[in-house]
């Protein structure tokens, strides 16, 4: 028989390579590679194609047999899962440490349970005692919860199996979870792996949901082999700054249902509260119109968030070289917009610092925030407030001209809710909404002569 050949793993990102190597040629890590003995070693000459038992085909359309989703007891946990927990599937959720995962879990365990579910919390990082503390702070020690303080896979699922299925069983976290079957350390690729795929074929089969809570790397990725994603129907990230109450539930992944749901929640002293209308979370709420702010209603999933976008511009004298510093936005987009500004608009940033800063810690991504972001830093610039109760949302190509942007409807109508009076947005975007006054641009030279223009 063949020697079995030694393999590598990398432990950030789970490829494997048959030389060790102290990069991965994969993901960039140093020192990651690790030897795995391969468990099984397949002769040349197997055949699979007979011995094994027939399947049952069943029909695609399998009316009456889809599973009942689970409410968690939390509106926008279910909103970020797509409509609640599905019975059998197995979630993934990583954050930050310190972001609020086990107490988000753990206030879903409780909400479950005392609806009558039965939910199994295990924690492997913390007593059960500790686990206790936190369920009187929030108030939720009376939640017929049952806890236990374990890493043994074994045991876990020993006790899983005697029991009647749980509704929900939440694993705090992956990473401390130990299996016999496999040698090494908990926290390895191979022990991560082996563990996940147990507690995951338990889920399955007995039909509980199963939460597992995994540790995010410096680079935000979760710890462990990437392949531990591949694994799980459902991958979330738990996201927010520590220093800002405000916390964010993403789901990455999700087989059943929509990848860019939010769930938004503030934390406070009794947990987490969740936050039905981030818009005004975001907003700053001044009341007179500051030069260099302007509000941009976002996109997230199928839902419309406000979100106030302030720039700063500081005048040098000297020629040092002026500092462009940007939070919660791409520094290339603020790049290419300055540019635009200058090149089709007149507009002289060279000797001008320009400092922008979405307000609240959110991070943007949706690309219709350019208008805003240009209307704040003509604003800036020309130290003049834009007008009272407006909203600026479009693309801005590279020629100046402001595009249309998908959702003008639902970001006019959020607007609107919360007392705005104005939308400013590409010509053909115009989608009118009851209590809405549409001002429509088709360049930004509009936005500057306005803006500049109006003594
Ligand atoms: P935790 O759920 O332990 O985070 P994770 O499991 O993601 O590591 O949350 C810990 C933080 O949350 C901690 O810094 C304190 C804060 N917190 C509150 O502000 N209020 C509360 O009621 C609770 C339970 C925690
Ligand atoms: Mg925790």
């Amino acid at each position: 028989m063949a020697k079995p050949k030694r393999r590598y793993v990398c432990a950030a990102c789970g490829s494997v390579s048959f030389r060790w190597q102290g990069q991965c040629a994969d993901c960039g890590e140093w020192n990651t590679l690790s030897e795995e003995t391969p468990a099984t070693t397949f002769s040349t000459k197997h055949d699979l194609s007979s011995g094994g038992r027939p399947l049952a085909f069943e029909a695609l359309d399998a009316k009456g047999q889809m599973p009942v989703r689970r409410s968690t007891g939390l509106p926008e946990f279910d909103r970020a899962l797509g409509g609640g927990l599905v019975p059998g599937s197995a979630i993934l959720m990583g954050g930050d440490p310190g972001i609020g995962k086990s107490t988000l879990l753990l206030q879903a365990a409780a909400k479950i349970a005392q609806s009558g579910g039965n939910v199994v919390y295990v924690s492997g990082e913390e007593a059960t005692g500790q686990v206790r503390l936190r369920a009187e702070r929030l108030g939720l020690a009376g939640a017929p919860v049952l806890l236990a303080s374990a890493t043994s896979v074994r045991d876990i699922l020993t006790t899983l199996g005697g029991m009647d299925a749980p509704a929900l069983v939440v694993i705090d976290s992956i990473q401390t979870m130990h299996s016999d079957m496999i040698e090494g350390a908990p926290g390895t690729v191979s022990q991560v792996r082996a563990s996940a795929f147990e507690l995951i074929r338990f889920a399955k089969e007995a039909g509980s949901a199963l939460v597992l809570v995994g540790h995010v790397t410096k680079d935000g990725s979760i710890a462990g082999p990437r392949v531990l994603e591949h694994m799980v129907d459902v991958v979330m990230a738990f996201e927010g700054e520590r220093s800002h109450q405000y916390r964010i539930l993403r789901s990455i992944k999700n087989r059943f249902g929509p990848v860019d749901e939010i769930g938004v929640f503030a934390m406070a002293g009794a947990g987490l509260e969740e936050v039905g209308n981030p818009s005004a979370l975001f907003l700053s709420g001044h009341e007179d119109a500051v030069p260099g702010s302007a509000v941009f209603p976002a996109m997230e999933g199928t839902r419309p968030v406000l979100v106030e976008i302030q720039a700063l511009i500081v005048r040098l004298q000297s020629g040092a070289t002026p500092r462009r510093a940007v939070v919660g936005w791409d520094s290339g987009r603020l790049a290419m917009l300055l540019a635009v500004l200058e090149a089709r608009c007149g507009l002289n940033f060279s000797s001008a610092e320009v400092y922008l800063n979405v307000a609240g810690g959110y991070r943007l991504s949706d690309p219709a925030a350019d208008l805003a972001v240009a209307a704040a830093l003509v604003s800036a610039l020309s130290d003049k407030p834009l007008p009272n109760g407006h909203v600026w949302f479009g693309e801005v190509s590279l020629a100046g001209e402001v595009r249309p942007v998908a959702h003008s409807g639902l970001r006019q109508r959020e607007a609107a809710k919360l007392g705005f009076k104005a939308a400013v947005m590409a010509s053909d975007n115009g989608q009118s909404v009851p209590d809405m006054r549409q001002h429509a641009v088709s360049h930004l030279r509009q936005i500057v002569d306005r803006v500049v223009g109006e003594e």
